[in-house]
């Protein structure tokens, strides 16, 4: 199978030192589409993906709205129980699954955008870029 990029978004839509999540489907190899939440981290030129499952229960991470990171912004932290995450290398530093890891993502940046390899994206039928943004 090709190794296929997909664009996410611009690199510059997430701020340095932000996370960001974004709700993908992909196609796995059953040929099913199944729902793909990610949260990506920028740091400066460098990004770091994970799939939204926290190891611990499988909840997703977002507390609030948005909200992935913890209080000092240096770690990504999983609202339910409080587990605190490496940014760069998603272990559980912290917290009920502690060492446990988050699932990484594999993220590159090409041409200013960030995309994602190494997984298949189910495509919508209007091919529109979705930014996520709600009423
Ligand atoms: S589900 Fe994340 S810390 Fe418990």
């Amino acid at each position: 199978m090709a190794d296929v990029a997909y664009v996410i978004c611009a690199l510059n839509d997430i701020q340095s030192q932000r996370a960001r999540g974004f709700d993908l489907a992909v196609i796995d190899e059953s040929g099913e589409e199944k729902n793909f939440p990610i949260v990506v981290v920028r740091w400066g030129k460098q990004v770091f993906g994970y799939v939204n499952s926290c190891p611990h229960h499988g909840n997703r991470l977002d507390w609030e709205r948005e909200q992935y990171l913890d209080p000092t912004g240096l770690r990504l932290m999983c609202g339910k129980h409080g587990a605190l995450f490496e940014l760069g290398t998603g272990r559980c530093s912290s917290g009920p699954c502690r060492n446990e890891h988050l699932t990484p993502v594999q993220l590159e940046v090409i041409d200013g955008d960030i995309c994602i390899l190494g997984v298949t994206l189910a495509e919508d039928e209007d091919e529109d870029d979705e930014s996520g943004v709600e009423a």
